[in-house]
């Protein structure tokens, strides 16, 4: 990297400036030392040596890493599911992601089969608006798909929400028939949006849990054989055939297993635009979580479930080699006293325990311990897959995703020698538990800002609530 005094470092002297000195920046490619200047929302320079005269705050960031913001391109908010709704809001889940280093969420809007697309859109938005302390964008829920759901889609896309998400599983309530999962496929071919799936077969996941509770085989460790790898492979293979037959371009969240990943592979290699995500969870937690006794199993219940821990190791391979673009968190919370309880009483139902884990604040320092504090990967994986990937995947970069002239100032000062234990006593997210309680963790954010708000120092909560905004966002395709 050359550094360089650019014109913007000269224009608009009058905005609040800030200086962090002497980090050593990381990006997808490149890692140098070297002073970042912020003025207002943006970096305006980038060299070696910046004079701290007039500038009115400096941050000392020798001996850290300096990392673009983080981007959760998985995460659910205002979700209303299972019969009860998911625990954050955009107060208590801005703030904890900022804790983490994430400094964009991107919500999956999840409307009921009856809602308008529109109506649906405006209220999800509505949550975050004003309240968020970072910044966000959404995934548009696709359930029920016709000529009026059509045009609407088409408006929210022009909007700025330039992807898709639908369901296969959740038969009956989010889950879309074959018929609108391919007009969706058409439409986001035809647009230039990208359709994001959760893949499983719903009727096998349907028979199945019938079967299973028939059986009286009713706990938490039941989940995972009611949803065993063969029904997400089978939901990955049957979401490509509608991309290849389309074209249109595909994300699959939340993959767990290697089966699924060989079925996605066998259409990338065939061509297919289709990009592999997986979440935290599976990286670091498998399915003995879930048979943990006395019902403390549900606290794990998420879908696709936990997997043997050999998909582990097969999931690392994948992030490895770059089959795997993105580590999200597919961030769903609910209470274990009251919510997960609802598959205890009064008669235990793994069926009707809420599905998912909250991982909001955790993900980064999580994947900094499991992944580059053990080797097996870099810096530069490290950045691409909390970040880089999905800004390019999702319409944001270079506003988002790097650090370089004229990005947004959303930059995370990690300090690599922090040692600490997760807890649900001290954690930010707001359920009565957490998933990966006393866990030791190594590295965390010291500073982070957000389009250049100093949101987070040393573990605290320093922005604004209300400071977050919708991020502008291109059709991938042309960025
Ligand atoms: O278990 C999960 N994943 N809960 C949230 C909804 C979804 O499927 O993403
Ligand atoms: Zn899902
Ligand atoms: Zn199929
Ligand atoms: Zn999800």
């Amino acid at each position: 990297m050359t550094p360089s005094t650019d014109s913007l470092a000269r224009a608009d002297q009058s905005q609040q400036s800030l200086l962090i000195r002497g980090g050593r920046i990381i990006t997808a490619d490149q890692d140098y030392v070297a002073d970042i200047l912020v003025r207002g929302e943006r970096i305006v320079e980038i060299a070696t040596s910046i004079p701290q005269d007039g500038v009115d705050e400096v941050i000392d960031a020798s001996g850290k890493l300096v990392f673009p913001g983080f981007i959760d391109p998985h995460v659910h908010i205002h979700l209303p599911f299972m019969g009860t709704h998911a625990k954050d809001d955009y107060d208590s889940a801005s703030r904890a992601a900022l804790i983490g280093g994430t400094t964009t969420l991107i919500e999956m809007i999840c409307p009921g089969r009856d809602d308008d697309p529109w109506e649906a859109y405006q209220r999800w938005k509505g949550k975050a608006e004003g309240l968020s302390a970072c910044d966000f964008s959404f995934h548009m829920g696709v359930t029920r798909f016709d000529a009026g759901s059509e045009t609407q889609l088409r408006r929210i896309i022009d909007d700025g929400i330039t992807s898709l998400k639908v369901f296969l599983a959740y038969k009956g309530a989010l889950g879309v028939t074959d018929t609108e999962l391919f007009r969706t496929c058409q439409l986001a071919a035809d647009t230039g949006a990208v359709v994001t799936a959760h893949c499983e077969n719903a009727d096998l996941i349907d028979e199945l849990q019938s079967q299973l509770v028939a059986q009286g085989k009713v706990g938490p460790e039941f989940h995972e054989p009611s949803r065993p790898v063969s029904v997400e492979a089978d939901g990955v293979h049957h979401f490509c055939t509608f991309l290849e037959m389309t074209g249109a371009s595909g994300y699959i969240v939340h993959t767990s297993c290697s089966p699924a990943i060989e079925a996605a592979r066998q259409f990338q290699a065939r061509g297919v635009d289709v990009t592999i995500e997986t979440v935290i969870p599976y990286l670091v937690l498998d399915k003995t979580y879930a048979e943990r006794p006395n019902f403390e199993g549900a606290k794990y219940v998420m879908s696709p479930p936990l997997r043997d821990i050999r998909h582990q190791t097969q999931l690392w391979n994948a992030i490895g080699c770059g089959t795997i673009a993105t580590v999200a968190t597919d961030h769903a919370p609910f209470d274990f006293a009251d919510q997960k309880a609802m598959g205890r009483a009064p008669e235990s139902d793994f069926t009707k325990i809420p599905n998912g884990i909250p991982s909001v604040e955790h993900r980064c320092t999580l994947l900094y311990t499991h992944g580059v504090a053990t080797g097996k990967i870099d810096l530069h994986q490290f950045v691409s897959l909390l970040s880089t990937n999905a800004a390019k995947q999702f319409g944001m970069f270079p506003a988002k995703g790097t650090i370089g002239l004229g990005s947004d100032a959303d930059i995370v000062v990690w300090d690599p020698n922090y040692r600490g234990v997760i807890s649900a006593e001290t954690h930010t997210m707001n359920t009565d538990y957490d998933g990966f309680e006393g866990f030791e963790i190594v590295g965390r954010p010291s500073v982070v800002t957000c389009r250049g708000q100093v949101s987070v120092r040393d573990g605290k909560f320093t922005g604004k609530l209300g400071h977050g905004r919708a991020v502008p966002r291109k059709l991938a395709r042309k960025s």
